[in-house]
């Protein structure tokens, strides 16, 4: 940090209120958070975290659409659900707030006044798709109809998410609304736009040229939008769900939900500190920090600064917005509607208590540079041969040692008695704390953890060489040193994996006799109480004779059985989705062929004829051997019909076949022409025959 500052708001990207929060949310975004927040408050900061549900924008309301139910009842279900899941987590906001609240709509309208009435907007009116039947605009996303890449009949106005294609509204094969499922027409409506290339040059100055120490993916983001060419951005959008637009003629317009979100984390801090909140906002000496995910880079570091620049009035512009790359789960993609998640409230239901291990995995295998794979195997390798026995042994034999030698209080020695391999570890946690605390201010909270732990396999390795059992009956002294300075160790443990492991750290300051409040792992503002930062790297930190409490395991190991429940899980789920898929392939139909013309068509001989022989071709499962009467003649055809149709199906059958194809060998024996099937896109197959029984051999045509 360059500039001294007095306070740090810290806002968390505020998640949609249209369904549960999952893995891929946490390790983006409020992992990092929180783990930032939880370290300037040990450090004694003055901090805000500032949350909230989103609960406008167009998904919401085809969700509620879709459940036959208001758009308020969506959000209020899943603002509680998400609110829950966080703070079972441990994520510590200051406020997590909504902006369906009254005060976040007072204040995203009186923004846009204000905006409009300086003239910071340009009016514009453009032809909108509009649904006759409904009386609305359409949103791209509200207009469906075929993809012309792949067919897929159910393609969006804004994108084809089967072959995931960018589409507007007028690439769509037969579009129709999503509403009513009538044809869209174009109608003229007006909108107010923030025109973004007027704050072209500003925003080079002030992210290009003043801000190279962001996270590559973020800086690089910013750099192709601005060299890009920045274009006005419409703020409005013809919509009943929202925030109306405060202008008294306008009727049926409200606030684009990317311009009231943002807004949300003011409103939400005006609601937390009503008569102060614009100390964090409007003082110079405030530090601002976004966390969010990549797809929320333009949104942060180009719409909104810009918003809060043209509205002027003393608002700060962010320091820096480390945002995330995207979490994959176990190889794909995360889905929302594919189900294809792990999401919190499940997560905890089969792993109860276990908040530190997810937060931990998550971190320690955060995207933060690119997208990451999270796997459950890796998870259970993270819990068992990381935070079970390096972290969490270490700390439990330095515990029952102490019990077992000393009655469980602190054992005294004298500086004259630490040797070598002593002095080593005291000079070395200084190094491991040192760095832990350079990853922290840098972001890097991957490198962070691992410095954390670090730590404790210090401590191990210290125990593991010291061996004390062996020492205690012949030098209890040298034991005393060992185990006080193990549990010197324990405590700076519990400090450095505060952060990312607030559960156990709690647990663990308890057993210490550390702890100031037990239950309390979500402090509002500053973090009172015995503990801070800069007691790390001390060793004189827990004072001789001072009672340690009853050793607990701080973690556990997690067996395979539990894994497989999860991979089992997740398996069950693609294969559903497959078969869905299957499913919504078949009843889909392939493209049309190129033309043809009536000679080409005349060049085929399609006739009828009837089965008078069907047997199976050995060895086989797929080929039938039929005899025919094509009432022209008698002659085998070798057709891959066998797992649609037995023989005994097949006899005495009036088909069409292809009575002109060159003959051809199939399994040594030749076939001589083609019986017709209609074979949908999955490839299942049924046989084509007329209508009613005709002579063998008559034309089709
Ligand atoms: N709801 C958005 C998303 O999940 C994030 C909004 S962040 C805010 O992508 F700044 F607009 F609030
Ligand atoms: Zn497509």
């Amino acid at each position: 940090m360059d500039k001294t500052f007095k306070r740090h708001l810290i806002t968390a990207a505020l998640p949609y209120a249209n369904g549960s929060v999952h893995i891929g949310h946490l390790a983006g975004v409020y992992v990092p958070a929180d783990i930032y927040v939880r370290y300037l408050r040990l450090k004694g900061e003055d901090v805000l975290f500032i949350c909230g549900s989103d609960e406008h924008g167009v998904p919401i309301t085809f969700k509620a659409k879709d459940l036959g139910c208001t758009p308020q009842e969506i959000v209020d279900k899943y603002h509680a659900i998400i609110k829950d899941s966080f703070h079972r987590f441990g994520i510590g906001f200051s406020i997590y707030s909504r902006t369906s609240s009254k005060i976040h709509a007072e204040t995203a309208s009186e923004f846009f006044t204000k905006l409009y009435e300086n003239n910071k907007f340009t009016e514009q009116e453009s032809e909108q798709f509009y649904d006759p039947a409904t009386k609305l605009f359409l949103a791209d996303r509200y207009i469906m109809g075929t993809c012309p890449k792949c067919g897929n009949t159910k393609a969006y106005g804004d994108q084809c998410e089967k072959c995931g294609t960018t589409l507007s509204p007028e690439e769509l094969i037969e579009p129709h609304s999503r509403l009513s499922g009538e044809t869209p027409i174009k109608k003229a409506t007006k909108h107010w736009y923030l025109p973004l290339d007027k704050y072209e040059n500003w925003l080079k100055e002030w992210i290009l040229d003043g801000h190279k120490e962001w996270k590559t993916n973020v800086y690089g983001q910013c750099k192709s939008w601005i060299d890009g060419g920045l274009r006005p951005r419409a703020v409005t959008r013809d919509l009943d769900w929202g925030v109306p637009v405060p202008l008294k003629e306008e009727k049926g317009k409200v606030l684009y939900v990317w311009f009231d979100a943002p807004i949300g984390y003011i409103s939400n801090t005006k609601e937390l500190l009503p008569n102060d909140w614009e100390k964090w906002w409007k003082s110079a000496d405030t530090r601002m920090i976004h966390f969010i995910g990549k797809d929320n880079i333009v949104f942060h570091c180009v719409v909104f600064p810009s918003m809060l620049k043209a509205y002027g009035d003393g608002f700060i512009l962010p320091e820096n917005v480390p945002a995330n790359e995207f979490l994959n789960l176990e190889g794909d993609k995360i889905s929302t509607s594919g189900n294809w998640a792990v999401w919190l409230e499940e997560y905890l239901e089969q792993f109860p208590n276990q908040q530190d291990v997810m937060r931990y995995v998550l971190c320690a295998n955060a995207p933060e540079t690119k997208d990451n794979d999270f796997t459950w195997k890796d998870f259970q390798t993270r819990n068992n041969s990381e935070l079970v026995a390096i972290y969490g042994n270490f700390v439990n034999r330095a515990l029952v040692l102490t019990h077992k030698y000393f009655g469980g209080v602190v054992p005294k020695y004298n500086k004259e008695q630490l040797t070598e391999e002593d002095k080593h570890i005291i000079a070395a946690i200084p190094e491991i704390t040192t760095n832990l605390q350079k990853c922290l201010d840098s972001f890097k909270f991957r490198d962070a953890i691992k410095e954390a732990m670090n730590l404790a396999r210090l401590g191990n390795k210290y125990l593991t060489d010291t061996e004390p059992w062996k020492l205690f009956s012949s030098d209890p002294q040298r034991v005393a040193v060992i185990l006080n300075l193990c549990l010197q160790i324990c405590a700076n443990l519990s400090i450095a994996f505060e952060p990312f492991c607030p559960f156990s750290s709690k647990k663990l300051q308890a057993i210490l006799g550390l702890a100031e409040d037990k239950k309390e792992i979500c402090p509002v503002s500053v973090r009172e109480g015995k503990i801070s930062w800069d007691m790390l790297s001390r060793t004189d930190f827990l004072k001789e004779g001072d009672k340690i409490g009853t050793p607990e395991l701080l973690f556990s190991k997690i067996e395979d059985e539990a894994i497989q429940a999860q991979t089992d899980r997740l398996a069950a789920i693609k294969k559903a989705n497959k078969e869905k898929e299957q499913k919504d392939a078949a009843s889909r139909p392939l493209p049309l062929k190129p033309e043809c013309t009536i000679e080409d068509f005349d060049k085929i001989d399609i006739r009828t004829a009837t089965v008078i022989e069907a047997e199976a071709v050995p060895k086989t499962d797929k080929l039938l051997k039929l005899t025919i009467d094509t009432g022209v003649d008698k002659r085998v055809i070798v057709s891959g019909i066998a797992e649609y149709y037995k023989p005994e199906d097949m006899l005495g059958k009036q088909i069409c076949i292809l009575a002109n194809l060159q003959p051809r060998k199939i399994r040594g024996i030749e076939s001589n022409g083609m019986i017709l099937m209609a074979k949908d896109a999955s490839g299942k197959m049924k046989l084509v025959t007329p209508q009613e029984a005709i002579t063998n051999g008559a034309i089709i045509g």
